[in-house]
């Protein structure tokens, strides 16, 4: 592929925000391969997508298989990449038995902990030194109604206080390790003055938390700058570091069902140029506080979206196109001066 664009040279992103935060890219074994030199090329940081979730990484008690994610730390290795962990604690893709013991029933909440405790303490053991910070909770808040934190067996037969319990294991397993609570909606302000409260609150109990990771799985319309603006001030005022975890920009608003599609309109492509330019700004101005800015992928090519909400509808949330060229998205944020 030609590092060219219309005798325009293509610069690396990561190098051109080297000054700023880290670039990422979550990616899978696909990935690696199939975008491998766009990812070599302009991510910093890297993060698995899905093979060091609970599920990929211990899907027995007594067997943890760590073969994918092993190479995922490889290539980062062999390439220079810095790696994001994710994730270790949460209520999806998380093997059952964690819950249940052999007659199928849940376990109390002693064995929880030290399940959990197993858990935290030989997956962080394993890559110490090679993870620079961690999702150590993730989505433990509730979208709506009264309560801060979703219902989950976490919750229901730990308590409240899991959450505590999983930064003080990851903190002992690695104590250089930045340890993040993540989550969505994390701009909507209900929700982030939940996430706020959460954090506030363990922050206050001295457990050991660094930083909030805002997933910024968001679209052309949704949510204002003014809203981002204001969860980043908010969580940065707890003393907490801010990393953009899982970003992509759809093409279509949450509601939007339509499925006609074959590639992005005009005006799609006019505006989610605009708005990768907006956060991007956005972005840059807080970078005493944001770490980095990872992708939920690299190129159009693929991304988790084209399957969600709506299955099977093609969409094009990234700055590289599909066939790995880089988009206006990718000049408004590569070429700010
Ligand atoms: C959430 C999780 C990610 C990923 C995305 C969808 O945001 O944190 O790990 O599963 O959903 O791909």
């Amino acid at each position: 592929m030609s590092d060219h664009k219309n005798g325009k040279e293509i610069p690396s992103l990561h190098k051109v925000y080297q000054d700023y935060f880290h670039i990422g890219a979550a990616v899978n074994p696909m990935t690696l391969n199939s975008e491998q030199e766009i990812i070599k090329k302009h991510f910093s940081s890297i993060t698995a997508e899905n093979e060091m979730k609970f599920e990929a990484l211990h899907p027995e008690e007594d067997r943890f298989t760590f073969e994918t994610a092993d190479k995922i730390l490889s290539f980062a290795k062999e390439n220079g990449k810095s790696v994001r962990g994710h994730t270790l604690v949460w209520h999806n893709q998380t093997s059952d038995w964690i819950f249940t013991d052999a007659n199928r029933k849940l376990v109390d909440r002693q064995t929880l902990l030290k399940r959990m405790e197993r858990h935290i303490t030989t997956v962080m053991e394993r890559y110490k030194g090679q993870i620079y910070s961690w999702d150590v909770v993730n989505e433990a808040v509730t979208d709506s109604g009264k309560n801060i934190l979703r219902d989950s067996k976490w919750l229901s037969i730990i308590g409240d206080d899991f959450i505590d319990k999983a930064f003080e294991y990851a903190h002992q397993a690695d104590p250089d390790a930045a340890l993040f609570y993540n989550d969505y909606n994390e701009s909507n302000p209900e929700k982030r003055d939940k996430i706020f409260k959460l954090v506030k609150g363990l922050v206050d109990k001295g457990v050991p938390i660094h930083g909030i990771g805002m997933q910024a799985h968001w679209n052309l319309t949704g949510p204002s700058y003014d809203e981002i603006r204001k969860a980043i001030e908010k969580y940065a005022s707890l003393g907490m570091k801010i990393q953009i975890t899982e970003m992509d920009v759809s093409v279509f608003n949450f509601n939007d069902k339509r499925t006609h599609f074959t590639e992005p309109t005009e005006e799609m492509k006019v505006l989610q140029a605009e708005r990768y330019q907006g956060f991007f700004k956005l972005f840059r101005e807080y970078a005493d506080v944001i770490t980095s800015v990872t992708f939920w992928g690299a190129t159009d090519e693929y991304t988790w979206l084209d399957n969600f909400p709506v299955k099977e509808r093609k969409n094009w949330p990234f700055v590289f196109d599909v066939n790995h060229m880089p988009k206006n998205s990718f000049w408004k944020i590569a070429d700010f001066n």
